[in-house]
């Protein structure tokens, strides 16, 4: 009897973290459901992992700031005869103006990009990892989750919401076969600082605090795939984010205030 290979749904392939974890997936065998707003680059991935590992590739394009986007995409999934068995939470951005400075369809769009969609997301698919009695979600945090707050930015509150939650559905799903995992990479060479228009900063900063995203990704699927429910990538950041969580709060806000390398203005 031969069965057919599992499907991961992707958020945010079409660029850094995401089209990377595409092709890791992609040359482990599984079919792919690829998410972002460019759909152009989908379409472009798809046809190379299609070509190369010879695995079915799906593209839906969607704006996930549109709170209509995720129930679109698993109907999408539905209607392709696609179960999810793995779920990337990966799509996200960093705002680049001061809270009270930006427009708050603006803010709205950052919580929903990365606090309501992934949530959403994970709630639609899990009832289909129950049935079959497995399933595997990685939800993008980021070592910034572990470190002060930033001056300005929704981010690390974000960050540390993805970190929190993960934990709680990784607890309540394991019984049911399903392992959840928060991914908390650090600097990781992607296309997120030119997004965020810190690039010529975030270039003077030492290399050794950087990951290429393919080391990122490899680590965070062993992890995922062992039931570890976080996952910090690589050397650095371990030693970061193990430096940074016991710092007493007000000395925490200090650290936050003075030495945020990103803040505008
Ligand atoms: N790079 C880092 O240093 C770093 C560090 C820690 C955590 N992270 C996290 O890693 C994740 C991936 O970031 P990355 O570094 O790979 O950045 P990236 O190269 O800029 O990729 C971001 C991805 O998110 C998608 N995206 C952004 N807004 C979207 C929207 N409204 N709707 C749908 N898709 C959207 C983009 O696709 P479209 O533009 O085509 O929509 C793109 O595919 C993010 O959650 C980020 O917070 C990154």
């Amino acid at each position: 009897m031969t069965t057919s290979p599992r499907t991961a749904l992707i958020t945010g392939a079409s660029a850094g973290i995401g089209a990377t974890f595409a092709r890791h997936l992609a040359a482990s065998g599984y079919q792919l459901l690829l998410v972002a707003r460019r759909a152009d680059r989908l379409r472009e991935l798809a046809e190379q992992l299609t070509g190369d590992h010879g695995v079915r590739c799906e593209v839906f394009a969607a704006d996930l700031t549109d709170p209509a986007a995720p129930a679109a995409i698993v109907d999408f999934a539905d209607q392709q005869g696609l179960d999810i068995d793995v779920l990337i939470n990966n799509a996200g951005l960093s705002g680049k103006t001061a809270f009270a400075d930006t427009p708050w369809d603006a803010l709205a769009g950052e919580i929903q990009l990365m606090v309501t969609a992934p949530t959403e997301l994970a709630h639609r698919v899990i009832p289909g990892m129950k049935k079959r009695q497995w399933g595997r979600i990685i939800n993008l945090s980021s070592v910034a989750a572990f470190a002060p707050p930033g001056a300005s930015l929704l981010y690390t509150g974000i960050k540390s919401y993805v970190l929190n939650a993960s934990q709680s559905l990784d607890m309540e799903l394991k019984p049911h076969g399903i392992h959840v995992t928060a991914l908390c990479p650090g600097l990781t060479h992607t296309e997120f600082h030119d997004v965020m228009g810190t690039r010529d900063k975030a270039d003077h900063l030492p290399a050794i605090l950087w990951q290429q995203p393919d080391a990122v990704v490899t680590e965070a699927l062993a992890a995922v795939m062992n039931g570890k429910p976080v996952c910090v990538p690589g050397v650095v950041n371990k030693i970061s984010a193990a430096a940074m969580k016991p710092l007493p709060i007000r000395l925490g806000y200090f650290v936050g205030k003075t030495f945020n390398p990103f803040k505008n203005g």
